[in-house]
């Protein structure tokens, strides 16, 4: 793929997902592309990138977007942040004096559904020690497909064995065929939406805690910046940000500090609530 053709994709991915697309990944394009130029009728990748340089249909670009997001996840990914949301973040509601019991949780770039559902599981165990408390995940994604598997919440073996424990899988999956459905139960407490996370939140609503994990790295310094910096919006002083194992604040935005002690965990540079560094 020549440089002006390659240039097209990379303003299309940053302009409609804010995704950086590096020359190195010339491949990717190929590899990707290839399918869906032939899904759309088009005789190759070149006849597909004429159709860009034009006004392209809607849906094509959606296509695009989806087919070069990476969707990569699994059942408690890295396991510490889910211990943090467990150990530290739930028992900082519990017992903080005149909450209204109902915690909101955004999960922001949810692929199909291992993180919601993650969460889901914890909140159902903690649940007994939390009388009275409701919770309400929202978990939304840029792919219109993986928003469909997520909601599906069907899983081979090979997708239950990274990082679920099989207590777990005992407790709120049941096997169907070769694949685990998770129970209903669990699919309920998860609402799923499409957005991307260029678009304004405020129609989300306000939340306590935002899950947005591996999906910033994928973007440019500005980008991450304007991502937090609406994020920071929705979350209350005393709220609290969990990001990727390979992503941060540093040096990009000073709307959130690092909580020392919990990788991943991080609360407003604001909030008073916890010792952060
Ligand atoms: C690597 S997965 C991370 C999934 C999960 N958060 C985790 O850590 O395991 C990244 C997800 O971000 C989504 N994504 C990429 N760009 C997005 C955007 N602009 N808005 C919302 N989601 C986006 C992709 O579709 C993909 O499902």
């Amino acid at each position: 793929m020549n440089i002006t053709d390659f240039d097209i994709y990379k303003d299309l991915l940053k302009k409609a997902s804010g995704l950086v697309l590096t020359q190195d990944k010339t491949y990717l394009i190929e590899s990707r592309l290839n399918p869906l130029a032939k899904k759309w009728g088009y005789s190759d990748i070149a006849e597909m990138t004429n159709i860009l340089r034009g006004v392209p249909p809607k849906e094509l670009v959606i296509d695009i977007v989806e087919a070069m997001t990476t969707n990569e996840t699994s059942f408690f990914r890295d396991s510490k942040p889910f211990d943090i949301f467990k150990e530290t973040v739930l028992p900082y509601f519990k017992d903080k004096v005149g909450h209204s019991k109902k915690l909101r949780i955004w999960c922001a770039a949810s692929s199909s559904g291992q993180e919601p559902y993650s969460l889901a599981m914890i909140l159902k165990e903690e649940q007994a020690k939390m009388p009275g408390w409701t919770f309400e995940i929202v978990a939304t994604d840029i792919s219109h497909d993986i928003l469909d598997q997520a909601k599906e919440g069907m899983y081979t073996q090979f997708e239950v064995q990274r990082g679920l424990p099989i207590t777990l899988l005992m407790k709120y999956f049941t096997q169907d065929g070769d694949k685990w459905g998770i129970n209903k139960d669990i699919k309920d407490m998860v609402q799923y939406k499409y957005f991307n996370l260029l678009e304004n939140m405020i129609g989300l609503g306000k939340f306590d805690i935002v899950f947005c994990r591996n999906v910033l790295i994928y973007f440019d310094q500005p980008t991450k910046k304007e991502v937090m910096g609406n994020m920071h919006k929705l979350l209350p002083d005393d709220g609290f940000l969990f990001l990727g194992g390979a992503e941060t604040v540093l040096g990009i935005t000073d709307d959130f500090k690092a909580m020392p002690d919990n990788r991943g965990l991080y609360v407003k540079s604001v909030g008073t609530h916890v010792k952060a560094a």
